[in-house]
Parts: structure tokens; sequence; C-alpha cells
């Protein structure tokens, strides 16, 4: 039984007032995943977006990368049909993942209040033949804890969308080539509780 020890952001009280379901979703087409999956994987892009961060070693990470603007438009227009409140941009991230690379257990900061992880594409290998999928992991909040894990099995174009401040998420390692996969994020529309993390002012990945 995997247990989260982390401390939950305090703002997870709001989710009271706005609340985010875990559930899979399916916001662009396998067509659109592989356009921006190819686009993630340019060199050229690479070499001017991308960037090397410790805890994933042969990763690619892309902060803001403007190649995924529109798709994170098209995401943010699909998952409002499962929110009873309207959100507001903050940031939204990419990462192309190398063999051998994993997701620690972990919640996210303020800014991640209504998250969406995206599945772009696979580099398949001899141990991640096509059509396999690199699972995430992830707990449901119930009243008094962490709920029990459920998984999610990703292709191109399937997402999470998850309350990224109060469920745990994971991944195990991959066994694949490459993942691209990319990570949007908004915050309830009020300026009195949200408003400071509208546009993410504090600019951290
Ligand atoms: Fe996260």
């Amino acid at each position: 039984m995997i247990q989260f020890f982390g401390q939950k952001h305090p703002i997870c009280t709001e989710y009271a007032r706005f609340p985010v379901p875990l559930r899979a979703i399916t916001p662009i087409s396998a067509e659109q995943a592989k356009d921006a999956y190819r686009a993630l994987s340019d060199p050229e892009n690479i070499n001017t977006y991308g960037k090397r961060e410790t805890p994933y070693p042969g990763a690619d990470c892309f902060y803001y990368p403007p190649f995924l603007n529109d798709v994170y438009k098209a995401v943010g227009d699909h998952i409002r049909q499962f929110l009873d409140f309207d959100i507001v941009e903050t940031y939204y991230y990419a990462r192309r993942y190398d063999t051998g690379n994993e997701l620690k257990i972990h919640a996210d900061r303020g800014s991640c209040f209504v998250s969406v992880s995206l599945c772009l594409g696979y580099d398949y290998s001899p141990l991640f033949p096509e059509g396999s999928a690199w699972p995430i992991g992830a707990l449901e909040g119930t009243e008094t804890g962490p709920g029990k894990p459920i998984e999610f099995q990703m292709q191109p174009g399937d997402g999470m969308l998850y309350p990224g401040c109060s469920a745990p998420h994971w991944r195990d390692m991959f066994l694949g080539a490459k993942c691209g996969q990319a990570f949007f994020h908004w915050v309830p529309k009020d300026d009195q509780v949200f408003g400071e993390y509208y546009g993410d002012p504090d600019k951290l990945a």
C-alpha cells in the first residue's frame, strides 16, 4: 500500500468550494497529439526552449513552450464541462522523459489547483513495444485522507484531470525510449483567494 506523507497545501480547503474531479479525459485527438509530440521532439525546439533539470536525467523540460499554447487553450475549453466554476490560466509545462525516469509521489503547488497531465506520444523500445502505455497513479482525496490509488493508462491524446494540490500522483520507472507529457494548470476565477496565482507569478515549474 502506497502511503503519502507530504504536507498538503493550505489552499486545499478551497476544494470544498471548487471541486475538481479526478478523471480520465481525452481533450485532443491522436492526430493533434502526434503534431504536439513532433514539436516536442524537434531538435530546434529542444535547443531553443528545452532545459535539463536535476531530478530527471536525460529528460528535456520546457516551461511555457509557445508551440503548445494552442493545445493549452483546447484543453482549457475541454475541461470546463467537468467544472462548475470558471478558471484562469496559470502556466503549462512539458517534459520529454527518457528511459529510466520516474515521478516520485507528490502533490503540486498552488498554481496547479486545476491540473491536466496529457500524454503527447512515445518512442518505443523492446521493453515498451508499440501500443504500450506508461501509467500515472493518483490518490483521490477523501474526508479522512487519501483514498485508494487509481491508475490511468495513457495513449497519445489521453489525459488525467486532477486536483493538483490535493491528489498525490506518481509514475513508476519508464521503460520506453522517450515519452512526451504536458502539464496544464489553472486556478478558479476568484480574485480574492486565487488572484495571487493568475499567470503564475512564481515562475516555478
Ligand atoms: Fe505533479
